[in-house]
């Protein structure tokens, strides 16, 4: 009896947190599974509630020897005349995914003799139906839920960083309004960012300052900024990912998905972190998790001090670490130690723009959301993999 009772408890513990459970698992599901779960050598699976499909620039995956033939059958399986039964943000998180597997089929001129082109090749133009049939009105994309404002709102998280904790979460809650002292900047020549290029440009990335003594000071700052200027212990900075969907025009559209947040506040601005003896910036992040958004969830979450998260930035390298590695978990360092491998620099060295200059950095400056908004999408526009995409559209039956 007491067994029964605790089974009982565990069964509807566990019900509302694993996203199959519950229903019967249907051809939404079986696809999302196809483009989200990967397995390392070990057999543990990741990426099922990541923000994008784990793949890296040289990944065989989702087109390897395993996964290519559940792919095909998961795409078969999906009838497009039935699409209107699933749920807006179902639509808009499934279109996110498959665009990302979209692009994974075209050849880049960064990256030549992939693996397994015929297949690439062959599923093409079935994802681009399928992209256009999930697509969402424009003014529905614009009414999705705000998951940064409705985390900010939420107010789980501390607003300040702890000096003594360095990995301790923080959202500061002006982050999400415009008026506040966290003024968006970017380098002066082009405000594209490497994250959005290195994510295919189907998001955009914001960057923000806030200087301790307010939005004036802060002003003043980027205004005037210089490399050898350096800001005060106590700045704070934020990197803003929001996501792209595809209308069902055709048009690229922001929507207001913000799917990931990284934060930065500097304890110190002297040191280098190999030389600080201890951390010289508190570091948090968070992320929207897609199957609470499509649950109708929409509050990030904190990535934990003990979290890996294997998708970052440049692991694209030669390798893609699931085909490589037997245990990820022990070889790839946690995530949020990753952070300083970048921005470990003293000061204004240690600024994402000045690490990776990409040409010459003249300077940085205020940058609109718009503007950056938009010389990002432009970017997108001119990638080959946006007019395959385009031509497949216009190519396609529904
Ligand atoms: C592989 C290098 C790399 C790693 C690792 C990395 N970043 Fe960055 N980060 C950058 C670059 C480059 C930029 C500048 C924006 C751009 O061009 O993409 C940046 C920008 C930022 C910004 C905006 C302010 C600034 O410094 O320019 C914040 C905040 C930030 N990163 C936080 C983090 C956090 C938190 C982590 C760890 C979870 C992290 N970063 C890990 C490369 C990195």
């Amino acid at each position: 009896m007491t067994w029964r009772i605790i089974f009982t408890c565990l069964f509807v513990l566990t019900v509302p947190l694993h996203p199959l459970f519950g229903d019967e698992k249907d051809e939404f599901d079986d696809l999302y599974d196809v483009l989200m779960v990967r397995h390392a050598l070990n057999g543990v699976a990741f990426g099922e509630n990541e923000i994008t499909p784990m793949i890296f620039k040289f990944s065989a995956f989702p087109f390897d020897d395993a996964t290519y033939p559940r792919l095909r059958a998961a795409l078969d399986g999906f009838k497009l005349g039935e699409i209107e039964k699933f749920s807006v943000e179902q639509r808009a998180m499934l279109q996110r995914q498959v665009w990302a597997i979209f692009d994974a089929t075209t050849p880049s001129r960064f990256v030549t003799r992939r693996p397994h082109e015929k297949r690439r090749n062959a599923v093409r133009q079935q994802l681009a139906d399928l992209i256009r049939s999930l697509a969402l009105k424009k003014s529905e994309i614009l009414s999705l839920p705000h998951t940064l404002r409705a985390t900010v709102e939420a107010k789980k998280y501390p607003t300040r960083f702890d000096l003594d904790k360095p990995t301790s979460p923080f959202l500061p809650s002006e982050l999400s309004e415009d008026s506040s002292a966290w003024m968006c900047f970017g380098r002066s020549g082009s405000p594209v960012t490497f994250h959005a290029s290195e994510s295919g440009w189907r998001s955009v990335f914001f960057q923000f300052i806030r200087l301790p003594n307010g939005r004036v000071a802060t002003i003043d700052y980027i205004d005037d900024w210089k490399k050898d200027d350096v800001f005060p212990v106590g700045t704070q900075v934020a990197l803003i990912e929001k996501a792209f969907l595809v209308s069902d025009e055709g048009e690229i559209v922001l929507s207001p998905m913000t799917v990931g947040v990284q934060l930065r506040a500097y304890r110190n601005v002297e040191q280098h972190i190999r030389d600080a003896g201890t951390a010289t910036q508190c570091v948090a992040e968070f992320i929207s998790r897609p199957w609470d958004y499509m649950r109708g969830d929409a509050l990030m979450v904190a990535v934990r001090p003990t979290d890996h998260r294997l998708k970052v930035l440049m692991t694209g390298g030669k390798h893609d670490v699931l085909e490589l590695v037997h245990d990820p978990k022990t070889s790839a360092v946690l995530r949020l130690k990753q952070c300083m491998n970048c921005h470990g620099g003293a000061g204004t060295n240690s600024l994402g723009d000045v690490v990776v200059p990409r040409g010459k950095l003249k300077t940085l400056q205020q940058r609109s959301q718009t503007e950056i908004t938009e010389a990002t999408m432009n970017a997108k526009r001119a990638d080959d993999a946006w007019k395959l995409l385009r031509n497949a559209w216009n190519k396609g039956t529904r």
